[in-house]
């Protein structure tokens, strides 16, 4: 398990801190998990007397000028609960945009994003992606790099730029371009096979919604702004969706047990010096034994970053499922047939897999 991420620790902060405040003054901005251990007026003028969270206008990573239109106009008659949306919905840009900018080399105007999770100073596949998906109400096409189309079109190239280089993570250092220094540990004495750069990667923990995530991500992007030509330019995103389905091609393939009784080797496998059993795997790093052929994609980690017991994830499974048909769309409307149809034809195996093997009919009454 990671440390609460920054939303949840500042409802549960709001509640119970003492009445200290810290400000940010105008030459420095405090870190915000430093900044949400006390509270600050305004408060709320309900029951609940609820700190402002937000950090000030100066010190926020993001701004958004539709946002704060909103924020100014939400119809909620409850000052407290308006409260907590005021504090929690701009939270990511408010305090988690740790660099947004552009590639180094000299024949590109890629532009990059570098999302953090609030506490730790890496950005997660997953995480990153949910973090702008809340967004997407505010997401309108737009060039500018200001905008959030941008802070968009960022994330996908960094996750594009991430996917294909180490396909197996979940999370990574920052771009070399942002000049932000990663110094924490992360995985760095994990043994990993496949190897992978460890300067570019924070943890390589295999979890099958981290790809899902950059399908869905990309998919919400095209959905909201039709802008194919981002998704054209120089083939990298397609490369870095081919690579998606070659990684969750591999991990369809099981690991179970040959005839001499060992386990057969896996693709992937991840062994940590730990003494939490959910942080490594078992069997020498390949996991509790599954069968091939069931359609279905093998996680070796949780949303939450801990091992499975049972790899074949069904919740991971139906949203990669709908996140390979979504953003299939994208490859069609590229040109690239074949790959749509490859997205599609495995996208209907893991469905099956789900119909078949993560379907349980309850017989007699429950309770
Ligand atoms: C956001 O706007 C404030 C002025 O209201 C400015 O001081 C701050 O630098 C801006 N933040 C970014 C990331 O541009
Ligand atoms: C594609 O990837 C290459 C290599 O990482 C990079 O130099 C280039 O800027 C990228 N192009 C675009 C448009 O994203």
């Amino acid at each position: 398990m990671r440390p609460l991420a920054t939303a949840q620790l500042l409802i549960l902060l709001s509640q119970a801190t003492p009445l200290v405040t810290s400000q940010d003054s105008s030459s420095s901005c405090l870190d915000y998990s430093t900044r949400s251990r006390t509270r600050h007026p305004p408060f709320s003028p309900g029951r609940h007397a609820l700190s402002s969270a937000r950090p000030s206008p100066s010190c926020r990573t993001f701004n958004l000028s539709s946002l704060e239109s909103l924020l100014g106009t939400l119809p909620i008659a409850d000052p407290d609960l308006l409260r907590l949306w005021q504090n929690t919905y701009p939270n990511t840009l408010d305090t988690a945009i740790k660099w947004h900018g552009h590639s180094n080399s000299p024949d590109s105007e890629e532009e990059l994003t570098f999302i953090i999770t609030g506490d730790i100073n890496a950005m997660w596949l997953r995480d990153s992606a949910r973090q702008l998906q809340s967004y997407l109400p505010l997401l309108t096409p737009s060039p500018s790099s200001d905008s959030l189309a941008s802070l968009f079109r960022g994330t996908v190239n960094t996750q594009a730029r991430n996917v294909l280089s180490a396909g197996y993570c979940n999370s990574f250092r920052p771009p070399p371009e942002s000049g932000v220094i990663s110094d924490e540990e992360g995985g760095d004495k994990d043994v990993v096979r496949p190897e992978y750069d460890r300067a570019g990667v924070f943890e390589c923990k295999w979890e099958v919604d981290s790809l899902a995530s950059f399908l869905e991500l990309s998919r919400d992007y095209y959905f909201s702004t039709h802008d194919i030509e981002f998704f054209g330019r120089q083939g990298n995103w397609t490369e870095a969706v081919r690579r998606v389905v070659e990684v969750g091609r591999g991990m369809q393939r099981g690991t179970t047990y040959g005839a001499d009784g060992r386990v057969l080797g896996s693709g992937y496998s991840f062994a940590r010096m730990t003494t939490r059993s959910t942080e490594t795997l078992a069997n020498d790093g390949a996991g509790s034994p599954v069968a091939s052929g069931t359609g279905l994609v093998r996680s070796a980690f949780r949303p939450s970053d801990d091992a499975t017991t049972y790899q074949f994830l069904v919740p991971g499974n139906m949203m990669f499922c709908v996140a390979l048909a979504g953003a299939a769309v994208i490859a069609e409307d590229l040109g690239e047939q074949e790959l749509a149809g490859e997205m599609r034809a495995f996208s209907r195996e893991v469905r099956e897999g789900i119909e078949k093997f993560g379907v349980v009919e309850v017989v007699g009454r429950m309770g």
